[in-house]
């Protein structure tokens, strides 16, 4: 039997899980690190905690297992998309990582959308200019710290460096350099004529792979520290959404899934190249060779919660530690017991700005309507409807480009709670549906490193193989009617208070 490994490289932590070529988990290993906000609206991370993350993962992964290191044909890593990973010439990181939800770069984005113009941009990346994406963030070093900036001879996004730590290659893949906002899109190529117009040398980047495609083997002394062999060959692997896409066997037109993990995301694929021209969702290249995916995004999805959860739950974090439980458990059982609409109380996710449908770096969260009756239960449960919202607002973007799905696999931390589940089943008035492995881009990577392989014929048919449903929940005719109103008055929340952000944005 072989074996196939996929590394997910997450915001709050990396997974490591080996599966057997059916799919099956044979064993799996998290580390967690911390995130760095040294300003209100920035976020960093440390590349070396990712690595030393991933090689501790792996190593009890594959000592754990019992299974022979030599069968590990393949692995592929998935990862947290547009961090800025900075190289000097020896190929030491040069500063902390800006990562995906830094909310730092609104002028460098009114900087790009100039220079470039528009339409133009639009056209090569199929994106407008966003602070989530890796470009502005390497605008605002060059702007902001020249020095670090000069001695910059490698960017690589957060995954693609740990590849370079593994094997020595500095590589990419398709679905997560159409994050870094460099990348033709259409073509699937860096785009020279985008970087030279903005001063910049493709040299510094990695070279381009299609996400299944085998871009080096594991090197000795990363052989050594993780028990991997040099025999084990790495794919290109995807950025997280892609990869739980090929996870949830999201790979051929009328697919989605609901992701809400730190970020939450609804994703659908298609095989043409569609783009919003307002650029409220993102249009990136998919780990299917060729085709494409477009998806909105949540910025502080299961953020919320967890931020929630450190600030104002240490009663259910400690109840949980002793019970032996998880203190999601516990919020989710308190959130149930308040009504639809948390007696109207409403929460809006813009903890760290947000993507769709907004493109605002300025907007916050908040909660509206507090009153002396409500207890920590409503507010639980409005942060759980406010983040459903948002991805309902996600959902009508895609609707209005024609991409309609009728029915949503969900996934992610908070894509386990049956709770939250029914909200987006109820939300979305549609069926929403798990699956049977729930490891989404972990086995999405390692899928790509089976198709990498040759133990599989191509990323859809390697998907019918291991990935199965279960577990349908329906929309509730009842609740759907409860919600609707709700949601209607949530859609007023950014409008109404969009003078406000700008003015606490500059205080
Ligand atoms: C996608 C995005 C997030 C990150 C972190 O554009 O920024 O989903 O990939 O999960």
């Amino acid at each position: 039997m072989k074996y196939i490994l996929g590394v997910d490289l997450g915001t709050s932590g990396t997974k490591t899980v080996l599966f057997d070529s059916d799919g099956n988990a044979v064993a799996s290993a998290t580390v967690e690190y911390p995130m760095y906000q040294p300003q209100n609206g920035w976020a960093e991370q440390d590349p070396e905690d990712w690595y030393r993350a991933c090689v501790e993962t792996i190593r009890q992964v594959v000592s754990g297992s019992g299974v022979d290191a030599g069968d590990i044909a393949g692995m592929g890593i998935s990862g947290q998309m547009h961090g800025l990973v900075m190289l000097d010439e020896e190929g030491k990181v040069l500063r902390r990582s800006i990562i995906w939800c830094d909310q730092r770069t609104a002028k460098e984005c009114e900087e790009i959308t100039e220079t470039v113009g528009r339409e133009r941009l639009i056209e090569i990346t199929a994106n407008p200019a966003l602070p989530g994406f890796t470009l502005s963030k390497l605008l605002w070093v060059r702007n902001h710290e020249p020095e670090v900036f000069a001695r910059c001879c490698h960017v690589l996004l957060p995954k693609d460096y740990v590849r370079y730590r593994l094997t020595g290659d500095f590589a990419t893949e398709v679905s997560d350099a159409s994050g870094m906002q460099m990348l033709d899109v259409p073509r699937r190529q860096w785009s020279r004529e985008l970087m030279e117009t903005l001063g910049l040398d493709t040299g510094i980047l990695g070279k381009v792979y299609e996400s299944c495609e085998v871009t080096g083997h594991i090197h000795e002394e990363a052989a050594a520290l993780t028990g991997l062999r040099t025999s084990t060959l790495v794919v290109g692997g995807a950025g997280d959404n892609a990869a739980a896409a090929v996870g949830t066997g999201v790979v051929v037109d009328g697919k989605a899934f609901t992701t809400i993990g730190t970020s939450g995301v609804v994703f659908a694929h298609t095989s043409g190249l569609a783009i919003d021209p307002r650029g409220r969702v993102h249009t990136f290249c998919c780990a299917v060779p060729g085709e494409w995916h477009v998806m909105g995004v949540t910025q502080a999805a299961g953020l919320s919660l967890k931020w929630f959860r450190d600030n104002f739950c240490g009663a259910e974090k400690e109840t949980a530690a002793q019970m032996g439980v998880d203190p999601y458990e516990l919020m989710n059982q308190e959130a149930a017991l308040s009504p639809i609409g948390s007696n109207r109380l409403l929460y809006a996710p813009y903890l760290m700005g947000e993507r769709t449908p907004h493109l605002d770096s300025n907007c916050r969260g908040m909660f509206l309507g507090l009153s002396a009756m409500h207890t920590r239960r409503d507010l639980l449960r409005a942060v759980m409807e406010g983040v459903t919202f948002s991805l309902e607002d996600c959902l009508r973007v895609l609707q209005e480009m024609g991409v309609s799905p009728d029915r949503m696999l969900a996934c992610g931390g908070g894509g386990r709670s049956p709770l939250w589940r029914q909200m987006l089943a109820d939300v979305f008035n549609m069926p929403v549906a798990t699956t049977v492995s729930t490891e989404g881009p972990a086995l999405g990577v390692a899928i790509l490193a089976g198709v990498g392989c040759g133990l599989y014929r191509s990323v859809p048919s390697a998907c019918e193989h291991m990935i199965r449903e279960k577990q349908v929940q329906m929309p509730v005719e009842e609740n759907v009617r409860a919600y609707r109103p709700v949601y209607e008055v949530y859609r007023q929340l950014y409008q109404a208070n969009r003078a406000v952000f700008d003015q606490l944005s500059r205080l």
